[in-house]
């Protein structure tokens, strides 16, 4: 019923054999089966996401009982938990106030725009007052609105607040049944759709509404449509992402960066380490040269970053966490232009070095220093200038011929850390082709 109807091949030749009106059915074009939240959400799109395509980089943050446990935040179904069991948590969870401040600080002082905190994951146990469940800190051992701390926080920094919300539920007593049961599953989507609703009305203006695992139901099951469509009711200028079995606005590559075709916005979402919630023993940690070169390679195929952190049962953040999520912030203090006004870039070919662009300026980001010299093959356009971004210091360049851009006169040791950033001025846009220099420059003798 509410499933999106398919047109296959066979469907589609048979209307054409019907009429010759039905051509129009196989060009191009919104999909006729779009249904009308779909073409409101479409037709509303760039307003909606325009800050977000600005913002470039935020946080996530995977926060629950599961954090008490350290256990990273599949302990509950992967180590087998009795509910009775894990629900004790829900009272030891005494996180300290307003720890939330201490996230958006640090995220401000990253880089990041926006922050993404679960709001309820898998394990049920929502941080937000909700008047659906008991089961949720106001009436649990935090005692107050960890969702309320939350938006404040991240408002107070600057940064806009989203909402990460699992769709499937472990505790639940339908969370599992509502597929096999119709009375089950009208009790359970009437829960999600209700603190849907309530997560929307209470908390003021929200920036992202990030569902999760849509198990054990399809869109017709969850109401997918519906849910959309009170979700952009009660909260006009939202996005929405695509883990609800509905296209949203946005893709979400999960511990991957893989650009969307055909214009569609994404977002690559990671782990710090190899854990979302927190794991006491995962020391597995990114170094803050891979998450800058995330960061990176992100913005030059014009995606956003979601960098995770899982803070304590007590809400301080791993140190590990705060000593990378600095470091990335005090590169990105110097070298943002080429993050945050980045558009797509096709120039990408170097053994140590990564590109974004912006108009006609290329950013060069070297994260293997060579040394004193160093160059770029097949720019297809004139490079008229190029300086250190962080410095402002002109660096000398060169176009000898028709196949190198030559840059001369570095220091032997990088002059940035952990990525240099050398930004090129150029006389159009920045383009690469390196079939042309393989075809045309000039061999050696046989
Ligand atoms: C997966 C995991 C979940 C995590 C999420 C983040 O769906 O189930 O633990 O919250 O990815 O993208």
């Amino acid at each position: 019923m509410l499933q999106r109807m398919t047109i296959t091949r066979r469907t589609a030749l048979s209307s054409l054999a019907a009429t010759p009106l039905a051509l129009p059915l196989l060009s191009q074009g919104p999909p006729a089966s779009q249904s009308p939240i779909e073409k409101q959400m479409a037709a509303t799109r760039d307003r909606r996401m325009q800050w977000w395509k600005q913002a470039k980089f935020g946080m996530f943050i995977h926060w629950g009982l599961y954090s008490v446990r350290g256990r990273h935040e599949w302990a509950m179904e992967n180590e087998a938990i009795p509910v009775a069991e894990y629900e004790q948590l829900a009272k030891q969870f005494k996180p300290k106030p307003n720890a939330a401040r201490d996230w958006a600080r640090l995220a401000k002082a990253a880089g990041q725009r926006y922050m993404v905190m679960t709001t309820k994951h898998h394990e049920g146990f929502c941080h937000f007052d909700s008047k659906l469940t008991d089961y949720c800190a106001p009436k649990q051992g935090p005692g107050r609105d960890l969702v309320k701390e939350f938006v404040e926080a991240a408002r107070a920094e600057g940064l806009t607040p989203g909402f990460y919300y699992s769709l499937m539920d472990w505790h639940h007593p339908d969370g599992a049944k509502c597929a096999s049961d119709e009375a089950a599953r009208r009790r359970f989507v009437d829960y999600i759709h209700g603190q849907i609703r309530e997560l929307l009305t209470n908390y003021g203006k929200i920036g992202v509404l990030w569902y999760d695992v849509a198990w054990p139901l399809d869109a017709a099951g969850w109401e997918s449509e519906k849910m959309n469509k009170m979700v952009f009711e009660l909260q006009p200028d939202i996005i929405v992402n695509n883990r609800n079995k509905l296209d949203g606005d946005f893709a979400t590559p999960e511990q991957t960066i893989r650009a969307e075709t055909g214009g569609r916005a994404w977002e690559s979402c990671m782990t710090l380490n190899d854990s979302w919630g927190y794991q006491a023993a995962d020391d597995n940690w990114k170094p803050a040269k891979t998450v800058v070169r995330n960061v990176i390679a992100c913005a030059h195929d014009g995606g956003n970053y979601l960098l995770n952190i899982g803070p304590r049962g007590d809400g301080s953040i791993p140190e590990e966490s705060v000593r990378i999520f600095t470091e990335v912030g005090k590169w990105i203090a110097g070298n943002g232009d080429a993050i945050y006004k980045s558009e797509p870039c096709q120039v990408r070919r170097s053994n140590y070095a990564s590109f974004t662009r912006s108009g006609n300026t290329l950013y060069m980001h070297v994260h293997f220093w060579p040394g004193n010299e160093l160059s770029i093959s097949g720019l297809r356009v004139k490079a008229k200038s190029a300086k250190l971004l962080r410095t402002g210091a002109n660096v000398a360049i060169s176009q000898p011929d028709d196949f190198r851009t030559h840059l001369t006169g570095l220091p032997a040791i990088a002059p940035d850390s952990p990525v240099t950033t050398i930004a090129i001025e150029c006389d159009g846009e920045p383009h690469q082709d390196t079939d042309y220099v393989r075809k045309n420059r000039p061999r050696g003798k046989a």
